[in-house]
Protein backbone atom coordinates (compact mmCIF):
# COMPACT_ATOMS: atom_id res chain seq x y z
CA UNK A 1 0.00 0.00 0.00
CA UNK A 2 1.26 3.77 -0.61
CA UNK A 3 1.70 5.42 2.83
CA UNK A 4 3.56 8.94 3.16
CA UNK A 5 6.25 9.36 5.73
CA UNK A 6 9.03 11.18 7.11
CA UNK A 7 12.37 10.20 6.15
CA UNK A 8 14.14 12.08 9.14
CA UNK A 9 13.77 15.06 10.91
CA UNK A 10 13.56 18.43 8.96
CA UNK A 11 11.44 19.97 5.89
CA UNK A 12 8.89 19.11 3.78
CA UNK A 13 11.16 17.34 1.42
CA UNK A 14 11.67 14.85 3.86
CA UNK A 15 8.29 13.70 3.03
CA UNK A 16 8.09 10.44 0.73
CA UNK A 17 5.32 8.18 -0.52
CA UNK A 18 6.85 4.72 0.21
CA UNK A 19 5.36 1.57 -0.70
CA UNK A 20 4.64 -1.11 2.37
CA UNK A 21 2.78 -3.77 3.47
CA UNK A 22 -0.93 -3.32 5.05
CA UNK A 23 -0.95 -3.11 8.71
CA UNK A 24 -1.88 -6.11 10.80
CA UNK A 25 -4.34 -5.45 13.12
CA UNK A 26 -4.78 -6.87 17.19
CA UNK A 27 -7.65 -7.49 19.66
CA UNK A 28 -9.50 -4.35 20.52
CA UNK A 29 -8.49 -2.83 17.04
CA UNK A 30 -9.73 -2.94 13.20
CA UNK A 31 -8.44 -1.89 9.71
CA UNK A 32 -9.85 1.08 7.93
CA UNK A 33 -9.47 1.53 4.20
CA UNK A 34 -8.59 5.41 4.33
CA UNK A 35 -10.73 7.58 1.90
CA UNK A 36 -9.35 11.15 3.37
CA UNK A 37 -6.78 12.11 6.00
CA UNK A 38 -6.88 15.68 8.25
CA UNK A 39 -3.47 17.07 8.74
CA UNK A 40 -2.38 19.49 11.65
CA UNK A 41 0.26 21.48 12.87
CA UNK A 42 1.16 18.77 14.97
CA UNK A 43 2.48 16.85 11.53
CA UNK A 44 4.24 19.92 11.04
CA UNK A 45 5.98 20.34 14.75
CA UNK A 46 6.67 16.15 14.95
CA UNK A 47 7.86 16.54 11.39
CA UNK A 48 10.66 19.47 12.43
CA UNK A 49 11.46 16.76 15.40
CA UNK A 50 9.59 19.26 18.06
CA UNK A 51 8.65 16.36 20.13
CA UNK A 52 11.65 13.91 20.06
CA UNK A 53 11.11 12.80 23.17
CA UNK A 54 7.70 11.20 21.96
CA UNK A 55 9.06 10.11 18.67
CA UNK A 56 12.29 8.89 18.74
CA UNK A 57 14.84 8.21 16.63
CA UNK A 58 13.68 5.24 14.48
CA UNK A 59 12.47 6.10 10.82
CA UNK A 60 10.75 6.39 8.72
CA UNK A 61 8.09 7.57 10.59
CA UNK A 62 4.44 7.40 9.24
CA UNK A 63 2.19 10.76 9.10
CA UNK A 64 -1.50 11.94 9.77
CA UNK A 65 -3.17 11.55 13.05
CA UNK A 66 -7.11 11.73 12.04
CA UNK A 67 -9.04 9.94 9.46
CA UNK A 68 -12.69 8.96 7.39
CA UNK A 69 -12.65 5.79 5.56
CA UNK A 70 -14.35 2.34 4.99
CA UNK A 71 -13.93 -0.51 7.80
CA UNK A 72 -11.69 -3.06 6.44
CA UNK A 73 -11.20 -5.93 8.69
CA UNK A 74 -13.17 -5.52 11.86
CA UNK A 75 -11.78 -8.04 13.93
CA UNK A 76 -14.17 -8.81 17.10
CA UNK A 77 -15.17 -5.06 17.11
CA UNK A 78 -18.81 -4.35 16.96
CA UNK A 79 -18.11 -2.62 13.61
CA UNK A 80 -19.09 -4.20 10.23
CA UNK A 81 -17.05 -4.58 6.96
CA UNK A 82 -17.53 -1.95 4.69
CA UNK A 83 -19.12 0.77 7.21
CA UNK A 84 -18.19 4.39 6.89
CA UNK A 85 -15.83 5.71 10.17
CA UNK A 86 -14.22 8.72 11.34
CA UNK A 87 -11.50 8.77 14.49
CA UNK A 88 -8.14 9.90 15.23
CA UNK A 89 -5.16 7.73 16.30
CA UNK A 90 -4.06 8.48 19.59
CA UNK A 91 -0.42 8.89 21.12
CA UNK A 92 2.65 9.70 18.64
CA UNK A 93 2.96 7.23 15.62
CA UNK A 94 1.04 8.90 12.69
CA UNK A 95 0.25 6.95 10.18
CA UNK A 96 -3.14 7.70 8.55
CA UNK A 97 -1.78 9.48 5.65
CA UNK A 98 -1.49 5.40 4.07
CA UNK A 99 -4.14 3.71 2.37
CA UNK A 100 -4.56 1.33 4.85
CA UNK A 101 -4.56 2.35 9.04
CA UNK A 102 -4.78 0.19 12.04
CA UNK A 103 -6.72 1.78 14.70
CA UNK A 104 -8.45 1.01 18.26
CA UNK A 105 -11.75 0.25 18.04
CA UNK A 106 -13.15 2.71 20.95
CA UNK A 107 -11.07 5.37 18.35
CA UNK A 108 -13.38 5.85 16.00
CA UNK A 109 -17.23 6.19 15.60
CA UNK A 110 -19.57 5.88 12.66
CA UNK A 111 -19.44 8.56 10.28
CA UNK A 112 -23.26 10.80 9.69
CA UNK A 113 -24.43 9.36 5.89
CA UNK A 114 -24.60 13.43 5.25
CA UNK A 115 -20.95 13.89 5.14
CA UNK A 116 -18.52 13.74 2.63
CA UNK A 117 -15.39 11.49 3.56
CA UNK A 118 -12.93 14.73 3.33
CA UNK A 119 -15.39 16.77 5.16
CA UNK A 120 -14.96 13.87 8.05
CA UNK A 121 -11.34 13.38 8.01
CA UNK A 122 -11.01 17.16 9.40
CA UNK A 123 -13.19 16.53 11.99
CA UNK A 124 -11.75 14.29 15.13
CA UNK A 125 -8.63 15.86 16.12
CA UNK A 126 -9.55 19.56 15.83
CA UNK A 127 -13.40 18.44 16.83
CA UNK A 128 -12.43 16.46 19.89
CA UNK A 129 -9.80 19.37 20.80
CA UNK A 130 -12.28 21.80 20.66
CA UNK A 131 -14.87 20.25 22.53
CA UNK A 132 -12.63 18.85 25.58
CA UNK A 133 -11.18 22.44 25.82
CA UNK A 134 -14.68 23.75 26.06
CA UNK A 135 -16.67 21.38 27.83
CA UNK A 136 -14.55 19.42 29.89
CA UNK A 137 -11.47 22.21 30.74
CA UNK A 138 -14.19 25.38 30.11
CA UNK A 139 -17.09 23.70 31.81
CA UNK A 140 -19.58 26.08 29.65
CA UNK A 141 -23.15 26.91 30.72
CA UNK A 142 -25.75 28.51 28.62
CA UNK A 143 -25.09 32.23 28.78
CA UNK A 144 -21.13 31.86 29.33
CA UNK A 145 -19.09 34.35 27.84
CA UNK A 146 -15.96 32.79 25.73
CA UNK A 147 -13.48 34.52 23.72
CA UNK A 148 -11.85 32.14 21.03
CA UNK A 149 -8.56 33.38 19.82
CA UNK A 150 -7.48 32.13 16.79
CA UNK A 151 -11.01 31.39 15.82
CA UNK A 152 -10.95 31.10 11.55
CA UNK A 153 -8.28 27.88 11.60
CA UNK A 154 -8.86 24.06 11.95
CA UNK A 155 -9.59 23.90 15.89
CA UNK A 156 -11.07 27.83 15.82
CA UNK A 157 -14.13 27.23 13.60
CA UNK A 158 -15.20 24.29 15.10
CA UNK A 159 -14.50 26.02 18.78
CA UNK A 160 -17.29 28.50 17.60
CA UNK A 161 -19.71 26.19 16.79
CA UNK A 162 -19.12 23.94 19.89
CA UNK A 163 -19.30 27.22 22.00
CA UNK A 164 -22.67 28.34 20.49
CA UNK A 165 -24.43 24.82 20.69
CA UNK A 166 -23.24 24.46 24.28
CA UNK A 167 -25.20 28.03 25.08
CA UNK A 168 -22.00 30.51 24.91
CA UNK A 169 -22.39 33.98 23.81
CA UNK A 170 -19.04 34.01 21.44
CA UNK A 171 -16.56 36.31 20.57
CA UNK A 172 -14.04 35.33 18.16
CA UNK A 173 -10.40 36.84 17.38
CA UNK A 174 -9.00 36.45 14.07
CA UNK A 175 -7.48 38.71 11.02
CA UNK A 176 -9.82 41.11 9.74
CA UNK A 177 -10.56 39.23 6.24
CA UNK A 178 -11.96 36.23 8.80
CA UNK A 179 -14.32 38.16 10.60
CA UNK A 180 -17.32 37.47 8.40
CA UNK A 181 -16.27 33.84 8.31
CA UNK A 182 -16.65 33.67 12.29
CA UNK A 183 -20.08 35.21 11.95
CA UNK A 184 -21.02 33.19 9.08
CA UNK A 185 -20.18 29.84 12.11
CA UNK A 186 -22.24 31.39 14.63
CA UNK A 187 -19.92 34.40 16.58
CA UNK A 188 -21.78 37.03 18.11
CA UNK A 189 -19.08 39.44 17.93
CA UNK A 190 -16.23 39.54 16.20
CA UNK A 191 -12.31 41.21 16.34
CA UNK A 192 -9.52 41.75 14.24
CA UNK A 193 -6.52 41.36 16.11
CA UNK A 194 -5.02 43.57 13.73
CA UNK A 195 -7.33 46.64 14.38
CA UNK A 196 -8.01 45.85 18.65
CA UNK A 197 -5.57 45.01 21.02
CA UNK A 198 -7.04 42.66 23.43
CA UNK A 199 -5.60 43.50 26.57
CA UNK A 200 -7.55 46.97 26.09
CA UNK A 201 -11.15 44.97 25.86
CA UNK A 202 -13.54 46.51 29.15
CA UNK A 203 -15.45 43.11 28.72
CA UNK A 204 -14.97 40.05 30.93
CA UNK A 205 -15.16 36.78 29.90
CA UNK A 206 -15.72 32.89 31.77
CA UNK A 207 -13.28 31.63 29.26
CA UNK A 208 -10.84 32.24 27.46
CA UNK A 209 -9.79 30.10 24.63
CA UNK A 210 -6.42 30.68 23.51
CA UNK A 211 -6.40 28.38 20.39
CA UNK A 212 -3.69 30.54 18.81
CA UNK A 213 -1.71 30.07 21.69
CA UNK A 214 0.25 33.30 21.72
CA UNK A 215 -1.34 34.55 25.06
CA UNK A 216 -0.52 33.04 28.55
CA UNK A 217 -2.89 33.01 31.79
CA UNK A 218 -0.94 35.77 32.98
CA UNK A 219 -1.35 38.13 30.32
CA UNK A 220 -5.11 37.80 30.25
CA UNK A 221 -5.87 37.07 34.03
CA UNK A 222 -7.77 40.68 34.01
CA UNK A 223 -10.04 39.97 31.34
CA UNK A 224 -11.47 36.43 32.74
CA UNK A 225 -14.39 37.19 35.03
CA UNK A 226 -13.85 35.96 38.78
CA UNK A 227 -13.80 32.28 38.18
CA UNK A 228 -12.74 32.60 34.68
CA UNK A 229 -10.82 30.15 32.97
CA UNK A 230 -8.26 30.88 30.37
CA UNK A 231 -7.40 27.42 28.14
CA UNK A 232 -4.44 27.25 25.46
CA UNK A 233 -3.69 24.32 23.12
CA UNK A 234 0.07 24.83 23.31
CA UNK A 235 2.15 23.14 26.01
CA UNK A 236 4.46 26.17 26.91
CA UNK A 237 6.66 26.16 30.63
CA UNK A 238 4.68 28.60 31.93
CA UNK A 239 1.05 26.63 31.36
CA UNK A 240 2.38 23.49 33.01
CA UNK A 241 3.67 26.33 36.09
CA UNK A 242 0.41 28.10 36.13
CA UNK A 243 -1.73 24.51 36.61
CA UNK A 244 -0.20 24.08 39.68
CA UNK A 245 -1.03 27.52 40.97
CA UNK A 246 -4.79 26.68 40.10
CA UNK A 247 -5.55 25.08 43.44
CA UNK A 248 -5.01 28.46 45.42
CA UNK A 249 -7.00 31.08 43.20
CA UNK A 250 -10.69 31.73 41.86
CA UNK A 251 -9.38 31.98 38.42
CA UNK A 252 -7.85 28.86 36.55
CA UNK A 253 -5.55 28.47 34.17
CA UNK A 254 -5.92 25.03 32.13
CA UNK A 255 -4.03 23.02 28.98
CA UNK A 256 -6.01 20.85 26.57
CA UNK A 257 -4.47 17.47 25.14
CA UNK A 258 -6.89 15.87 23.09
CA UNK A 259 -7.54 12.25 23.56
CA UNK A 260 -9.78 10.85 21.00
CA UNK A 261 -12.57 8.46 22.88
CA UNK A 262 -15.76 6.91 21.04
CA UNK A 263 -18.23 9.30 23.13
CA UNK A 264 -17.07 12.38 21.91
CA UNK A 265 -16.78 10.77 17.67
CA UNK A 266 -20.58 10.23 18.55
CA UNK A 267 -21.22 13.50 19.69
CA UNK A 268 -19.75 14.77 16.58
CA UNK A 269 -21.80 12.42 14.25
CA UNK A 270 -24.62 13.19 16.03
CA UNK A 271 -24.33 16.83 16.24
CA UNK A 272 -23.16 16.72 12.46
CA UNK A 273 -25.89 14.46 11.23
CA UNK A 274 -28.23 16.89 13.01
CA UNK A 275 -27.28 19.88 10.84
CA UNK A 276 -25.61 21.56 14.23
CA UNK A 277 -22.20 21.35 13.56
CA UNK A 278 -20.38 22.21 9.48
CA UNK A 279 -16.92 21.15 9.08
CA UNK A 280 -15.48 23.49 7.48
CA UNK A 281 -12.27 22.74 4.36
CA UNK A 282 -9.73 24.67 3.55
CA UNK A 283 -8.46 22.85 0.69
CA UNK A 284 -7.94 19.18 -0.14
CA UNK A 285 -4.80 17.84 -1.62
CA UNK A 286 -4.05 14.69 -2.80
CA UNK A 287 -1.45 12.52 -1.17
CA UNK A 288 0.95 13.12 -3.87
CA UNK A 289 0.67 16.66 -2.95
CA UNK A 290 1.41 15.94 0.80
CA UNK A 291 4.54 18.64 1.15
CA UNK A 292 2.20 21.42 -0.62
CA UNK A 293 -0.73 20.25 2.05
CA UNK A 294 1.79 20.57 5.16
CA UNK A 295 3.49 24.13 3.46
CA UNK A 296 -0.33 25.69 3.64
CA UNK A 297 -0.60 24.12 7.11
CA UNK A 298 2.35 26.00 7.89
CA UNK A 299 1.38 29.56 6.36
CA UNK A 300 -0.85 29.53 9.70
CA UNK A 301 -3.23 30.98 7.24
CA UNK A 302 -5.98 27.55 6.33
CA UNK A 303 -9.16 28.63 6.80
CA UNK A 304 -10.62 25.77 8.51
CA UNK A 305 -8.89 22.13 7.54
CA UNK A 306 -6.46 20.98 5.12
CA UNK A 307 -7.37 17.61 3.75
CA UNK A 308 -5.31 14.72 1.96
CA UNK A 309 -7.53 12.58 -0.17
CA UNK A 310 -6.95 8.81 -1.11
CA UNK A 311 -6.72 8.36 -5.04
CA UNK A 312 -7.99 4.59 -4.35
N1 LIG B 1 -3.02 20.49 22.77
C1 LIG B 1 -3.69 19.81 21.86
O1 LIG B 1 -4.21 18.71 22.11
C2 LIG B 1 -3.87 20.43 20.49
C3 LIG B 1 -4.76 19.86 19.59
C4 LIG B 1 -4.96 20.49 18.37
C5 LIG B 1 -4.26 21.65 18.05
N2 LIG B 1 -3.37 22.13 18.94
C6 LIG B 1 -2.63 23.38 18.64
O2 LIG B 1 -3.61 24.40 18.42
C7 LIG B 1 -3.10 25.38 17.55
C8 LIG B 1 -4.15 25.68 16.49
O3 LIG B 1 -4.41 24.52 15.72
P1 LIG B 1 -5.26 24.62 14.38
O4 LIG B 1 -5.39 23.26 13.82
O5 LIG B 1 -6.47 25.43 14.61
O6 LIG B 1 -4.23 25.48 13.47
P2 LIG B 1 -4.47 26.12 12.05
O7 LIG B 1 -5.73 25.63 11.44
O8 LIG B 1 -3.22 25.93 11.26
O9 LIG B 1 -4.63 27.68 12.40
C9 LIG B 1 -4.63 28.57 11.35
C10 LIG B 1 -5.30 29.85 11.81
O10 LIG B 1 -4.44 30.55 12.71
C11 LIG B 1 -4.87 31.92 12.67
N3 LIG B 1 -3.85 32.87 13.11
C12 LIG B 1 -2.65 33.14 12.52
N4 LIG B 1 -2.01 34.12 13.22
C13 LIG B 1 -2.83 34.47 14.25
C14 LIG B 1 -2.74 35.41 15.32
N5 LIG B 1 -1.65 36.18 15.49
N6 LIG B 1 -3.76 35.51 16.20
C15 LIG B 1 -4.86 34.74 16.08
N7 LIG B 1 -5.03 33.82 15.07
C16 LIG B 1 -4.01 33.69 14.18
C17 LIG B 1 -5.18 32.14 11.19
O11 LIG B 1 -6.26 33.08 11.13
P3 LIG B 1 -6.03 34.53 10.49
O12 LIG B 1 -5.55 34.26 9.06
O13 LIG B 1 -7.40 35.13 10.54
O14 LIG B 1 -5.01 35.21 11.33
C18 LIG B 1 -5.62 30.76 10.67
O15 LIG B 1 -7.00 30.71 10.38
C19 LIG B 1 -1.78 24.83 17.02
O16 LIG B 1 -0.72 25.42 17.72
C20 LIG B 1 -1.86 23.36 17.35
O17 LIG B 1 -0.59 22.76 17.50
C21 LIG B 1 -3.15 21.56 20.15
Amino acid sequence: MKKAVNEQYGDVDQIKIIETERPTVSNGEVLVKVKAAGLNPKDILVRKGKFKRFTGSKFPQGIGYDFSGIIEDPMNSTFQKGERVFGMVNGWRGRCCAEYVDVKAKELYQMPDNLSFEAAAGIPLAGQTALQAIRDQGKIRNGSQILINGASGGVGTLAIQIAKELGGEVTTVSSSKNLELCSSFGADHTISYQDTNLLELSTAYDIFFDVFGNYSFRKVEGLLKKNGIYITTVPKADIIKEQFSNLFRSKKARLVVVRSNERDMRWFSQKIGAGKIQPVVDEVFDLSDIQAAQKRIESKRAKGKVIIKMST
